[in-house]
């Protein structure tokens, strides 16, 4: 571990983030970290406790008055060192994403190293927070005597919440945007997926940021979750993760403000003009990279009848080459689950979707918490894995008779994050695409939440709000009016 970690942990117990310090919780309540790959305990993180979370919010309160008064580029200045910190410990970092979520080490050095290029890019973004000046007298029956000076004013404290999949970056993801609009930010990791996440806020210690502005609370969120979300001193929320969690946050939250990044069944539709060795590349990379823990995966392919069967041949000889294992090996895209609930949950629709008919192709069985790549074809509409995020390697093939029904059935999901179309046709594509209730929809590619300067957002079950870093800075920042009433010099 380098020098710069060091102070995260006494022994195998990580801190928390406080006022610039790494703290040891005065409850002793800790919480074991285990790894997917081999269930060995890899550190320990506090279950904190209430006052200990009252403290926190106090200090990160006090502490955004001052960085709000920051000025911008030293703001930009202290993102684009943590930046730099990243760029210099991608290798440490993607370590400790192998082995605490079980990612393959090609997504685990690709999700760092988005993150450093994700928050340069925010220091850039920032430098272009601007308002603007409206006269009064635009307005009928006003006389030039008016002037509003509109500029943007950070919200507050922003609670960051991030989910197990991507725990670096989907942090980072809402970290960097609120510290440039002037926030600052109470960040709650996943449990499994917190010690990656510790060592992104000493990133941003390292980096300079003042005191409090970052603060860092571990433990479980069903047990601390409801008291941080409702807490009074807490200005946004920052979510991403299950609709099921976020849905519950948006009821108790009363009136605050909310970015919610939540599940998905992006559909990818395939038309008979398609190319086919093209959609089975994005649909088979699309469904099952990360073991299938993606909420932009491609959870459900819905084929034009008249090309189904040559589809379904490709896809099943792509996913019968896929390379199942340990992280660390080279090439490896499906490895364990991140636990034996997602596990049992993911055999649960393999399961009824068996026991209902569907035609298992590839797969279908399971060895501790690792499922192997499963693919299904002619499955049915009264089969749970037509509509239900698995969360996992599993995917299922829908066979449709027309465009229309194509779009029906996407639609019918009360999921819509993204949707992706495979058609040589420009106007087919955007008759889909514009009658697709998504997000986002993907021509000729699988669903994805990059380039991160993009706006990525869901609708219906999928979300409320707008990701992508000019939009989560303003998301996070309001407009501030300050109205000049001009007496005429006489
Ligand atoms: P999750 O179980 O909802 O947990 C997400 C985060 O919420 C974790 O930090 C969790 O803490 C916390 N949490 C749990 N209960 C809470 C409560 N009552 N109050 C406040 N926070 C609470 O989701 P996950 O398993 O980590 O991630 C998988 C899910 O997230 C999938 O549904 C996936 O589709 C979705 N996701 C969506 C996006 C997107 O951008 N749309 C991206 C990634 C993942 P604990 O870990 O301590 O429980
Ligand atoms: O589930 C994580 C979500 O943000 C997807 O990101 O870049 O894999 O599409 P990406």
């Amino acid at each position: 571990m380098s020098s710069k970690f060091q102070e995260l942990k006494n022994g195998i117990v990580y801190k928390n983030l406080f006022n610039g310090n790494w703290i040891e919780s005065n409850t002793k309540k800790l919480i074991d970290i285990k790894s997917p790959i081999n269930n060995k305990i890899i550190g320990s993180i506090q279950q904190m406790t209430k006052e200990e979370v009252d403290k926190s919010i106090e200090n990160s309160k006090k502490a955004q008055k001052l960085w709000s008064d920051t000025p911008i580029n030293e703001r930009s200045r202290i993102l684009n060192k943590a930046a730099d910190i990243i760029e210099e410990s991608v290798e440490e970092l993607s370590d400790i994403l192998v082995i605490e979520i079980a990612k393959d080490r090609k997504s685990a050095v690709s999700e760092v190293k988005r993150t450093a290029d994700f928050i340069r890019f925010t220091a850039d973004v920032s430098k272009q927070l601007e308002g603007e000046t409206i006269p009064g007298d635009s307005f009928p029956g006003m006389k030039n005597n008016k002037i509003s000076v509109v500029t943007r004013v950070p919200l507050g404290v922003v609670l960051a919440i991030s989910p197990f999949n991507y725990p670096i970056n989907l942090s980072a993801s809402k970290i960097a945007p609120a510290l440039a609009a002037g926030n600052s930010v109470i960040l709650k990791p996943p449990t499994q997926g917190s010690i990656s996440t510790l060592y992104l806020a000493q990133v941003f210690n390292e980096a300079g940021i003042p005191s409090g502005v970052l603060n860092t609370i571990t433990g479980r969120g069903s047990e601390i979750g409801d008291y941080i979300v409702t807490h009074k001193d807490i200005d946004f929320i920052n979510f991403t993760g299950s609709t099921d969690v976020g849905q519950h946050i948006s009821k108790i939250s009363t009136m605050k403000p909310l970015l919610l990044e939540l599940g998905g069944k992006d559909a990818a539709i395939v038309l008979d003009d398609a190319d086919l060795d093209e959609a089975a590349d994005n649909i088979v990379a699309g469904a099952y990279s990360y073991s299938g823990q993606r909420c932009t995966a491609v959870k459900r392919v819905l084929a034009i009848d008249s090309i189904a069967d040559k589809l379904v041949a490709k896809i099943k000889e792509r996913v019968e080459k896929l390379k199942v294992g340990h992280p660390e090996e080279e090439g490896v895209v499906v490895s364990t689950l991140i636990n034996s609930k997602s596990a049992d949950f993911v055999m649960e629709l393999i399961d009824d979707a068996k026991g209902k008919g569907a035609n298992l192709l590839v797969g279908g069985n399971r060895k501790d918490n690792l499922i192997y790549p499963t693919l299904f074809d002619n499955v049915g509409l009264d089969m749970r894995i037509a509509w239900e995020e698995p969360f996992g390697p599993v995917l299922p093939i829908i066979r449709v008779k027309s465009i229309d029904e194509a779009i029906k059935i996407s639609n019918e999901s009360t999921y819509g994050l993204q949707g992706c179309i495979f058609t040589k046709n420009i106007d087919r594509a955007f008759y889909i695409a514009n009658k697709l209730e998504v997000g986002t929809v993907q021509v000729n590619n699988k669903p994805e939440r990059g380039p991160d300067h993009f706006p990525f957002l869901g609708v219906k079950a999928s979300g409320m709000g707008t990701q992508g870093i000019r939009y989560s800075i303003e998301a996070m920042s309001r407009p501030k009016a300050i109205v000049l009433n001009l007496n005429k010099a006489n």
